[in-house]
């Protein structure tokens, strides 16, 4: 039997237009997840909206995985640039994905103030102790993309032509960040190339079932170079993602 491969978007505009590209579609609920389920090339392909953010993420991964025993899963969608070096249209494939939400405070008493350089990150896969006390916890996970997807999507690269694709860092978090200098400090410490609301829950939970993972983010806009936020990325990432979705099922 053939297991499905999982592709998933975060919004309408990063979910639907690659859902019609599937023939066969049949769509099925769970909570406020959508599923459609339709075939490429007649292998089984699932796109998943998942809605926004990480625990949406988190939740339609662990329910798509139970219910449908994924082959892989890729989460695709738009992103902001960290890196100077990538323009929107630019398009980052996951070799990487981190958490970069999961914080630690320095310790600073009343009157003493914030100061969120001195964060320090926090993995809470470390280990089953208190995450706050434990030093081990005192690092940045790093989820590894899966080699074979990161083969397929190196192999289609130049199907897209609006602008290049690279492997990169992708960070996320429920956090949409502004301030350059914040930016700049993930970018450093991090190794982010962009940022995101959705890849490390999807990377978190795929591991925890060691499923076949990789991200695939577009930049939508990025605040470290002037580059203005444009919607229709999110349609030009699909466009990228179904030839990446092919050429991984051509290999399978
Ligand atoms: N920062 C955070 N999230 C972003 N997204 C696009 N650009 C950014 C950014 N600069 C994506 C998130 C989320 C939605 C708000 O858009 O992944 O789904």
């Amino acid at each position: 039997e053939q297991k499905p491969i999982i592709v998933q978007g975060p919004m309408p505009i990063e979910a639907e237009n690659f859902a019609e590209k599937l023939n066969n579609v049949e769509e099925e609920k769970s909570g406020t997840f959508v599923f459609y389920k339709g075939t490429v090339d007649d292998y089984p392909v699932i796109v998943t909206k998942t809605g926004k953010g990480m625990e949406n993420t988190a939740a339609a991964t662990a329910v798509a995985i139970e219910k449908y025993d994924p082959a892989a899963i890729i989460n695709q969608g738009t992103s902001g640039g960290h890196d100077p070096e990538l323009h929107v249209f630019d398009i980052v494939l996951g070799e990487k994905t981190t958490n970069i939400g999961s914080l630690k405070t320095a310790h600073k008493e009343d009157g003493e103030g914030i100061e969120p350089r001195d964060w320090i990150p926090m993995d809470l896969m470390a280990s089953e102790g208190s995450a706050g006390e434990d030093p081990d916890a005192e690092n940045i996970r790093y989820f590894e993309g899966d080699e074979t997807l990161l083969e397929a999507a190196d192999a289609v690269k130049d199907t897209h032509e609006k602008g290049k694709v690279v492997e990169g860092t992708i960070g996320s978090a429920d956090v949409w960040n502004n301030e350059v200098d914040r930016i700049q400090w993930f970018h450093e410490k991090y190794g982010t190339s962009v940022e995101e609301m959705e890849g490390a829950a999807a990377a978190q939970i795929a591991k925890a079932y060691e499923t076949p993972y990789l991200g695939i983010r577009i930049l939508s806009n990025n605040k470290v170079n002037g580059g203005e936020y444009n919607p229709n990325t999110a349609e030009a990432n699909q466009d990228y993602v179904y030839e990446v979705v092919k050429e991984y099922i051509s290999t399978i």
